[in-house]
């Protein structure tokens, strides 16, 4: 019973969400009435807060009177716990109001809820006065604070809530406030409302190493200049952000989208990331973006998914009448994306001539985004273009070229540097932002990390020069340096050893993992830069090699692989994302393309092979016609050609019958050339 306990409650710091909610108008309410009846109603309302609380996963912690505090985060931690105390505080809103609408006394009705939300680490454990389970520490009290600066009837919470909670509430950044003790300001965010659509550009992580944006003030500054420039010439404007890998082009268009949120309430971004393993689904950045915002999965019903692209363009598309109607833009929309209609009067009349299908569909998803920057300004996010299929980059090209069509549409999109040499036609007049490496200097480090604040200058100044101003090598860096075994900031005069390269490092970072992790991690590298549980629990049974390779045995598998994926998420190697290309299937991506390789690379080619076949009939079951290629791609690469061959010839005839033409010759192509027999047939 008692081992029972302990585990159910674990003692240590660990990574909590804090809320402190309290109630005003309580003390007038005790003067009022009689104290039975006070008592009555508060016990009433109490239970029904306390129901909404469990109901999203708080432990209630303490209630003082007319207050109480609740933690996400014990005793289990999951990676939306800052999530669910948000949309928790906002139900309580609710709750209180329909209380009030209830309640026969009148007195009642000026309860007031106020509220504040802070997430970082605590001490938990056993170590309340009476020997009970709580937190301590500085989190509680910065938390306390929120609350206090809060207005009645709302929502405030920290700097490292709103880190975690971005993109999936509509937030306003309000003037920065003062912790007790301290000079330095810190910044606050009221929390709106619950937006209807998470953007992607949110990962979900499990706390992880705080890191500062530096030195980009003038590339944020030209960026907000060209946001004001769009809304006021009412064009539409594409930037494209270059650089190395690794050099932050990301990050700096993550943390603008940040600051847009906060500052422009009616804003809506929407966002899609072109991946290798993707690259020949036709129209995949846009059918991503589509996606995302509609919350489609591939493996829905039709109907489900003919609903879900309907519900979702009317609510864009607005009651404004025109000549086109919202579901004609869905039918021509939903086409291009994968969604199938049934006979659609609209897209029929153009069943014979895909090209002028395609430029409707693209004439009418501009429509939509015109519509939608009507009611307030729409930023598109793109990011990973030099992975993007060319039926993509046509709409991108489409959208800006018809800028005399005057929509005040922000297209903001990255690619590395060689990207725009290959892509002349479309992208030479754009803006252009070319990122360069950061400086390199100590006080860089110190400002990008404050959890090296304290460190000595010569350790910064090493790790910035081993760097060369490469962020991604520099935080990777910072990671193994704080993690590694003895490390203390204190010892002054000894230097950690510093990894020569970026490959270097990350392999190390990979060796670090455990058994599990490791192997984890290689499996999901097979499946790409995105992957899903599944498909690394499917490589894991149907890989006996690589198991009896890696020594891992396949007792509890399960259980095996939910702990390994958050390890590699404590390790901040891989996030998870918000929604899946699956229903029901966690989607999770790794942190960068590189330690993506750098994971892949660590398989010898037959043991590549064996998983890689697994990949492919884990992805055969799931997958639309669409994807159709990225099945091809994983059983050519498992060496079953024969196969292979059948999907690229499938996917061959969709790209032909979508329109797109050079896709189509080119897969039917390679589909020929591929060997004749399968590699090592008559073994499997
Ligand atoms: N200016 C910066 N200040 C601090 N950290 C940064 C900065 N730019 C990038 N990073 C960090 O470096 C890593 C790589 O950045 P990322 O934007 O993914 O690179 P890219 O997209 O150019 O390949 C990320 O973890 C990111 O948070
Ligand atoms: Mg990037």
């Amino acid at each position: 019973m008692s081992v029972d306990v302990e585990s159910k409650f674990p003692e240590g710091r660990r990574l909590v969400s804090v809320l402190f909610a309290d109630i005003l108008g309580f003390s007038t309410l005790a003067d009022q009435l009689d104290p039975e009846i006070v008592s009555g109603l508060m016990r009433d309302l109490w239970s029904r807060l306390n129901k909404i609380v469990e109901e999203h996963g708080g432990f209630v912690d303490k209630q003082l009177g007319d207050s109480i505090m609740v933690i996400w985060g014990v005793p289990e931690s999951l990676e939306d716990d800052a999530e669910r105390a948000v949309s928790a505080s906002l139900e309580l809103l609710i709750g209180l109001n329909k209380f009030k609408e209830n309640t026969e006394y009148s007195e009642a009705k000026t309860l007031q809820l106020r509220m504040g939300i802070h997430t970082g680490l605590a001490l938990a454990g056993n170590v309340g006065i009476h020997g009970e389970y709580t937190v301590l520490g500085n989190t509680v009290r910065i938390a306390q604070r929120m609350e206090e600066n809060a207005e009645p009837g709302s929502l405030v919470v920290s700097e490292a809530t709103y880190q975690s909670i971005r993109g999936a509430f509509q937030v306003k950044r309000l003037t920065p406030v003062q912790l007790v003790g301290t000079k330095k300001l810190v910044n606050i965010f009221q929390i709106l409302e619950e937006l209807p659509q998470p953007t992607k550009l949110r990962y979900r992580s499990k706390g992880g190493l705080k890191t500062i944006l530096v030195g980009r003030e003038e590339e944020m500054a030209r960026l907000e200049d060209l946001f004001q420039h769009t809304r006021q010439q009412n064009k539409t404007q594409l930037v494209l952000v270059t650089g190395d890998v690794g050099v932050g082009k990301s990050r700096l268009l993550f943390e603008f989208a940040g600051q847009l949120e906060t500052e422009n309430p009616l804003l809506t971004v929407m966002s899609s990331r072109a991946l290798k393993q993707t690259s020949q689904v036709p129209f995949y950045l846009w059918k991503e973006l589509w996606s995302n915002r509609f919350d489609l999965n591939e493996d829905d019903p039709v109907e489900s998914a003919r609903k879900k692209t309907i519900d979702g363009v009317l609510t864009l598309w607005g009651q404004a009448l025109g000549e086109v109607t919202a579901v004609e833009a869905a039918h021509f929309l939903g086409d291009q994306i994968g969604v199938t209609w049934d006979k659609s009067r609209y897209l029929e009349p153009f069943n014979t001539d895909p090209k002028l299908r395609i430029e409707r569909s693209f004439l009418l998803q501009a429509e939509l985004f015109n519509r939608a920057s009507q009611r307030g300004p729409v930023v598109l996010i793109l990011d990973d273009l030099q992975w993007a299929d060319s039926g993509s980059l046509a709409m991108i090209n489409y959208l800006w070229k018809s800028a005399d069509r005057e929509i005040p549409l922000l297209i903001l999109s990255c690619a590395r540097t060689e990207f725009i040499k290959e892509n002349l036609e479309i992208f030479q007049d754009v803006e252009q932002i070319e990122l360069k490496p950061l400086p390199v200097s100590s006080e860089i480090v110190r400002d990008a990390y404050p959890a090296l604040k304290e460190a000595p200058d010569s350790l910064l100044s090493a790790l910035a020069e081993r760097a060369e101003g490469n962020p991604y090598f520099l935080e990777e860096m910072v990671k193994n340096v704080l993690g590694s075994k003895g490390f203390s900031l204190e010892e002054k005069d000894e230097l950690p050893v510093l990894p020569g390269s970026v490959e270097e490092l990350l392999q190390s970072r990979l060796d670090s993992l455990s058994m599990e992790g490791r192997a984890t991690a290689f499996f999901a590298a097979i499946a790409g830069r995105v992957f899903w549980k599944g498909a690394v629990l499917a490589a894991f049974r149907g890989s006996p090699g690589v198991t009896k390779a890696l020594d891992v045995s396949s007792h509890n598998i399960v259980g095996k692989v939910q702990v390994a994926l958050d390890e590699l998420m404590e390790m901040e190697l891989a996030f998870l994302r918000v929604g899946s290309a699956f229903s029901g299937e966690r989607e999770y991506i790794f942190k960068h393309s590189l330690l993506q390789e750098q994971a892949y690379q660590r398989l010898p080619e037959n043991l590549q092979a064996e998983c890689h076949l697994v990949i492919a009939e884990w992805l055969a079951e799931r997958v639309g016609l669409e994807r159709s290629v990225c099945v091809a791609n994983h059983f050519e690469a498992a060496g079953v050609y024969d196969q292979a061959q059948a999907y690229y010839t499938k996917a061959a005839e969709h790209a032909r019958a979508k329109g797109y033409d050079k896709e189509a010759d080119d897969l039917q192509y390679h589909a020929r050339t591929l060997p004749e027999n399968n590699f090592g047939q008559g073994e499997k």
